[in-house]
């Protein structure tokens, strides 16, 4: 009887407090509620937070949103053009349903400024880092504001750039003034939307760094096993054209930053929560927009890093820009001379037709005299479309195999094609002597090969069906996640060559062993049961004093070799491994 009261006093307790931490969620802010510089909102599984923050050596108070565990990653200022000058700021959600930051003095500093009442507003910081104001009452993803249709200069995955087609309105990156200012600076990061989606990073209106365009998997000229870890996205309907992108796993955080010295960052946030530069853009002496002149090619390869196209020569010593040798006059015997694996010209006049197919393209190109160039593009997954030039061709870049360029085909004029006479028949002894040599190579590898393989796949059946397992052991299949954490999501720094095959990366295992990873380029595509039988020919033919195979990996059509890494073997051995690169 006695403990009758007692019981209930704990379950009114137990109530009152559990009511109190419901309306204390430490994502929402609902109406007349505030943030006073101080007190933040967390989201709710801690990613992201949201408070003021003072950037680099500034004193200056911002409202922002950041990393809940790196909280120096800002990747949402409100207030950049307007700091408050105290620790004495509010947020508010007023009445009407707006975001409203005061200052000491009760002047608004910002606001979300949405025209309209709501009924029953509440502002709620999103797991994804978006900041959104909306009617408690109406659909969870109908929003009346969000802090991603604002964006600073860090795209998250979801966000979007690019541009709503029906209010011609544009969202794009804009950097910091600089580390202690987040106020915007002069660069931006765009979509532009003409003919085939491209993006640019510009210095005020001058373009600084062009990606190449969307070919529906990803942008020309961005290394495409970036594209694994960090999948590009782009959406295009009548309503809008824009760009977004997501991880490959939710539990990789990742941001796309655009820093204050005109780069692009993609960032991965590490274990030790200080965050790894998967790739960074532009990256070498070509990646700059316009390097070389116009009609020229820019290779980094190459110690003079411009040249001009084939039938193409220099205009002068000063000029940069190259002109044809012999110019076009639409008669017969005019064709074209390819460019192998390049980023293509930038998009200044061209003409795209989806109806062209690959074959029709070329003609079309032929019959109009003042087509310049043209490459037949993937435009989406599975659809292709003839994109012709017109004039000068500007920013062609040779890229390396990992980024997968396109093939470029330029209008030369009959005499362009051919050479001049001595040349040519100097060319012709070369030519010839060139394809005698290469053929008995060739020959004799190919015997070589075949021989081996006889005898190889021999051993191969042999084992399989004698010792079962055998094969499983001696070649084991790496998991692709481990992999990614071995090469720190195939970062950029993480490369440490180029092959014929493809980049190679340097990784550690979590067991501490050094490894390195071919990862082989997708022309050699074969099925999963062809590429393990290859390897396990590999693991049969190496000598145990070379550098051993440990596995292989697979995912989708990604095929990669992992081998023990040795610093002292030299890197043409995971490079230029000729019993692998014969095989394969
Ligand atoms: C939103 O609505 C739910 C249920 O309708 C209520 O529990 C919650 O307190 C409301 N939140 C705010 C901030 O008004
Ligand atoms: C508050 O902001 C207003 C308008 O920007 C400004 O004039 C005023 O000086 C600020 N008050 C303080 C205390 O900084
Ligand atoms: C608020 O929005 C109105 C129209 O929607 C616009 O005219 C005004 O400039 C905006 N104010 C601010 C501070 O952005
Ligand atoms: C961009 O801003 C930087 C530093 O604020 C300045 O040095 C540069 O001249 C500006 N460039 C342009 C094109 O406005
Ligand atoms: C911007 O990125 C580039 C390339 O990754 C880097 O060299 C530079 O230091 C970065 N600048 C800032 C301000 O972080
Ligand atoms: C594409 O090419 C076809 C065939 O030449 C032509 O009929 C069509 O008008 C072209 N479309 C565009 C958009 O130029
Ligand atoms: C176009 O896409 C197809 C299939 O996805 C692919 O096989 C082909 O190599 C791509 N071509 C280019 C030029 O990227």
């Amino acid at each position: 009887m006695e403990t009758a009261p007692v019981f209930t006093l704990i379950c009114f307790v137990v109530l009152v407090f559990s009511h109190l931490e419901l309306s204390e969620e430490a994502d929402v802010l609902g109406v007349e509620g505030s943030i006073s510089d101080g007190e933040t909102l967390i989201s709710s599984l801690e990613t992201f937070e949201l408070g003021f923050f003072s950037p680099g050596k500034s004193r200056n108070r911002y409202l922002g949103i950041w990393y809940k565990n790196s909280p120096g990653a800002v990747v949402w200022v409100a207030n950049g053009n307007n700091p408050i000058a105290e620790r004495k700021g509010v947020l508010t959600l007023s009445e009407t349903g707006n975001l409203v930051l005061f200052n000491q003095t009760n002047s608004v500093i910002w606001s979300s400024n949405v025209s309209g009442t709501v009924q029953d507003p509440v502002a709620r910081l999103l797991d994804t880092g978006n900041l959104v104001l909306k009617d408690n009452k109406s659909m969870p993803e109908s929003y009346l504001w969000q802090s991603f249709d604002h964006p600073s200069d860090t795209l998250l995955p979801g966000m979007k750039i690019g541009w709503n087609l029906k209010t011609g309105e544009e969202r794009y990156l804009t950097s910091w003034k600089s580390a202690d200012d987040p106020s915007p600076g002069n660069l931006t990061y765009r979509l532009d939307k003409n003919g085939l989606p491209q993006l640019f990073i510009d210095r005020g209106s001058v373009k600084i760094y062009r990606t190449g365009p969307w070919n529906g998997i990803g942008f020309g000229a961005v290394p495409a096993v970036q594209n694994l870890v960090f999948k590009p996205i782009v959406i295009s309907n009548e309503n809008e054209v824009y760009h977004t992108y997501e991880a490959a796993s939710e539990a990789i955080t990742m941001r796309l930053w655009l820093n204050q010295s005109g780069y692009v960052q993609r960032l991965i946030l590490n274990q030790r929560s200080s965050w790894d530069v998967l790739y960074s853009a532009p990256f070498d002496k070509c990646g700059s927009y316009g390097s070389c002149g116009v009609n020229s090619i820019c290779s980094s390869r190459r110690a003079d890093a411009c040249e001009c196209i084939k039938g193409f020569i220099s205009k002068s010593q000063e000029s940069k820009n190259c002109v044809r040798e012999s110019s076009l006059d639409c008669q017969k015997g005019e064709g074209f001379t390819r460019l192998v694996g390049v980023k293509v010209p930038d998009l200044l006049k061209f003409q795209l037709n989806e109806s062209l197919n690959p074959t029709r393209c070329e003609a079309e190109c032929l019959k109009d005299c003042s087509c310049t160039a043209y490459a037949n593009m993937n435009v989406s997954e599975g659809r292709t479309g003839c994109l012709m030039w017109f004039g000068d061709l500007f920013d062609i870049t040779e890229v390396a195999d990992m980024y997968r360029g396109e093939d470029v085909f330029v209008r030369l004029s009959a005499s362009g094609l051919g050479l001049t006479n001595e040349s040519k028949k100097k060319n012709r002894v070369a030519i010839i002597l060139v394809s005698i040599i290469s053929s008995a190579i060739v020959l004799g590898l190919i015997s070589f090969i075949i021989w081996k393989k006889s005898k190889k796949r021999d051993v191969v059946l042999h084992s399989t069906r004698m010792e079962g397992e055998e094969d499983e052991r001696e070649v084991p299949l790496f998991a692709f996640s481990t992999i990614e954490i071995a090469t720190k999501y195939f970062s950029f720094g993480n490369v440490i060559g180029e092959g014929g095959f493809g980049p190679v990366y340097k990784g550690n295992l979590p067991t501490g062993q050094e490894i390195a990873v071919k990862r082989l380029s997708k022309d050699s595509c074969q099925g999963v049961e062809q590429f393990r039988n290859e390897v396990v020919l590999i693991a049969k033919l190496q000598h145990r004093n070379l550098v051993g195979l440990l596995g292989c990996c697979i995912q989708g059509d990604e095929r990669m070799l992992i081998y023990e890494f040795m610093p002292n073997k030299s890197l043409d051995y995971f490079i230029f491994d000729h019993k692998s690169r014969a095989l394969l």
